[in-house]
């Protein structure tokens, strides 16, 4: 009996170590303290219950015992309900959770991405396929093989931007670098639509920056002529900018085509009747073009006596601004969702 006596006495302690040792850190923890060590069935009524095991002259003391535990159990509890309830005062107002969520806001389509698509879209409907190449690129496919050789006067026409440290690597000043690479690799017949980021090392204002995109195309088999190039970019002008558009090409200079052409759209916004975008001309140009010199076919490994081709090179950045009206073309890289937002509804 001394012994069991003993036990039941041990029994408080080691229960009021549990209560001690028992995380009482949020409202789940502090209701299972509650129920473990306070409630009706709990570790301390259990205790209480068992006070018929204790020998008469001894019941006094072992009540006291257990008062205490109950007491220090309490005085937990307590106060860690009034700490957690003065911690969720302080968060402020319990949300309504019946609320309906915020609409969600949906992005758009950057413009530089909307016209490049629509150029891709419209070739691949005449059997274009899609072609890339690397934007740092070697001074073989961005110069030399597109018939721009070292100390070539026409280099200038270009300010690169080379890689330090790498002799004859740089950043692409043009797409079509992207020719050279697809003709070393492939066989006529070729037509290729090449949508891509280049570079140069210009002053950036309003007309000019030294990131923007081109889309090149270039089009190989036996006896393509300059009418088909003609009549491929009048079928592109029409499609792109609507069927009244017209055409002219003026001759002009590439290393890489012979003869070459600049292009000409009527202008797009006053459609010829002129404006200050096409400085009252009714024209605006759009594109570099020509037929593919026969030295860059033996450059790049095809047969100059079978083979004929055209090229042409356009600026995203300049058909955007057309289209859009846009008048400055830093805003296309400012992030500004004043102006990236406009573009909504053509997505
Ligand atoms: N690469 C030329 C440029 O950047 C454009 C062009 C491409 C001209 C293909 C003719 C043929 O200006």
């Amino acid at each position: 009996m001394a012994l069991e006596t003993t036990t039941l006495f041990d029994e408080a302690d080691a229960l009021s170590r549990q209560i001690d040792a028992s995380p009482v850190g949020n409202a789940a923890e502090l209701e299972a303290f509650r129920i473990q060590f306070l409630g009706t069935k709990g570790l301390l009524k259990q205790l209480f219950g068992r006070m018929g095991e204790v020998p008469a002259d001894r019941k006094r003391e072992f009540g006291q015992r257990v008062n205490a535990v109950k007491e220090l159990a309490e005085t937990k509890f307590n106060d860690a309900k009034t700490a957690l309830e003065a911690a969720s005062a302080q968060a402020g107002p319990d949300f309504d959770l019946t609320l309906p969520p915020l609409p969600p806001v949906p992005g758009s389509r950057h413009p530089i991405n909307l016209v490049r698509q629509k150029i891709v879209d419209t070739f691949a409907r005449i059997g274009y396929a899609v072609a890339e190449g690397p934007e740092v690129e070697d001074d073989w496919h961005n110069f030399t093989a597109m018939g721009t050789p070292e100390d070539h006067p026409a280099r200038d026409m270009q300010d690169t931007f080379y890689i330090a440290g790498h002799a004859n690597m740089l950043l692409r000043t043009h797409t079509s670098p992207v020719q050279a690479r697809v003709m070393e690799s492939q066989k006529p017949p070729i037509r290729i639509i090449v949508p891509g980021r280049t570079y140069r090392n210009e002053t950036i204002s309003a007309r000019a920056h030294c990131v923007f995109h081109q889309v090149e195309g270039l089009y190989v088999d036996e006896n393509v002529s300059f009418a088909d190039l003609k009549q491929t970019l009048l079928y592109f002008a029409q499609v792109m900018f609507g069927e009244k558009t017209q055409i002219r090409l003026r001759p002009s200079y590439f290393p890489f085509t012979e003869p070459s052409a600049e292009m000409d759209v009527t202008c797009l916004i006053c459609h010829g009747e002129g404006c200050p975008v096409c400085k009252h001309s009714g024209w605006v140009e759009i594109l570099g073009c020509g037929m593919v010199d026969p030295q860059v076919f033996e450059n790049c490994g095809i047969d100059p006596e079978r083979y004929t081709g055209f090229a042409f090179g356009m600026g995203i950045e300049r058909i955007a601004m057309l289209t859009y009206g846009v008048d400055d073309i830093r805003l296309f890289t400012e992030n500004d969702l004043r102006f990236l937002e406009q573009f909504k509804a053509e997505a």
